[in-house]
């Protein structure tokens, strides 16, 4: 997928994904996209939970004109398909409400459509993902300059996302050494970690590069801009705060991986009573502490900051 060519040179894409369903991804795609807006920069927003989309919803709109299905159906280009929203320099492709499942998309429109995403002309392209770790989901989340990962203060939560971070990894470690034939020897490697005395992927990683020196170069030349941006939703005190800490320090342990930790929001119940309203949330209850940590996530994500915690350093 390395090989597009971007044509809106200047544009970043940031996608939104986590693994466990309700933890908020659509919430933080939508406001975060807002505040980018608002900030004046040119911004789309394109639901690609396949089988779920509702990132309309986030916008007041009830049924779209236009959506995905157009893309799969009839090849319509991902640019015609952008509808308005409140804000002139915003607009949303919506998702496809139609298809039932991931899977039903084929390898080739798989690259068209990223190929069509990476050409899209603004400077924000944020795409929200939808739960699980199917192949499509972790390739949709590979193209993204800027990975934001979404997770609530539960257990379930914490597990699907450590699994979703790990899938891609591998993943992204699979497809860029299969370019130079290793990818069923790195399979090889794993399926015998054992012996080989790897314990997790971080091990693998670092075995390959100490194994094989050329791949050492491709390997960090490739693995440079997997970075995580990690953002812990729905908050009630200040231990749900803090999990971002550990959270951060067990990917970097196990997956190696550099994870920033952008920020948390808490829980409101005027989130979900705005999508009831059909009010776009950033748009219309800004006064409220939501509001305002949404700001600071954007506000850390652009400057590759982390938040501050209470009673620690983050
Ligand atoms: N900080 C919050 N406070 C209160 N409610 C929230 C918050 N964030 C999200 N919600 C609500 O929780 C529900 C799930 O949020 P959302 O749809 O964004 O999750 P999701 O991760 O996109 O789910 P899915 O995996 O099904 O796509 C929605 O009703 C949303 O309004
Ligand atoms: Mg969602």
């Amino acid at each position: 997928m390395a090989d597009t060519t971007r044509v809106a040179k200047e544009g970043e894409i940031w996608v939104v994904g986590g693994g466990k369903g309700g933890t908020g991804k659509t919430f933080i795609t939508s406001s975060t996209g807002t505040t980018l807006a608002k900030r004046g920069r040119r911004v789309v927003m394109v639901d690609m939970d396949i089988g779920g989309a509702n990132l309309h919803s986030f916008f007041g709109i009830s049924r779209p004109q236009k959506s995905l299905t157009s893309f799969f159906e009839s090849g319509t280009r991902l640019a015609d398909l952008a509808v308005d929203t409140d804000l002139p320099n915003m607009s949303l492709i919506t998702g496809d409400i139609h298809s039932i499942a991931s899977d039903t998309i084929r390898f080739s429109q798989k690259l068209k459509l990223f190929r069509q995403i990476m050409k899209l002309n603004v400077q924000n392209v944020l795409i929200d993902l939808g739960a699980g770790s199917h192949a499509n989901t972790l390739d949709t989340f590979l193209i993204a300059d800027r990975m934001i990962i979404v997770l609530t203060p539960e257990v379930i939560a914490i597990e699907n996302m450590y699994h979703f971070v790990k899938n891609s990894l591998f993943r992204k470690v699979k497809l860029t050494l299969k370019e130079y034939g290793f990818k069923e020897i790195v399979q090889h490697i794993w399926d015998r970690r054992q012996s080989y005395g790897i314990k997790n992927l971080k091990d693998l990683i670092d075995y390959l590069k100490d194994s094989f020196s050329y791949i050492r170069t491709i390997l960090d030349n490739e693995l440079a801009g997997f970075r995580i941006h990690l953002v812990v939703n729905m908050v009630r005190n200040n231990q749900d705060i803090l999990l971002g800490t550990s959270i951060k320090s067990v990917l970097t342990k196990y997956l190696g991986v550099p994870i920033l930790y952008s920020g948390y929001v808490e829980y409101n119940d005027v989130v979900w009573k705005s999508v009831r309203e059909r009010k776009q949330f950033m748009l219309n209850y800004t006064a409220t502490g939501c509001a305002r940590q949404v700001e600071t996530v954007v506000e850390n994500i652009l400057n590759g900051r982390e938040v501050n915690v209470p009673g620690g350093y983050a």
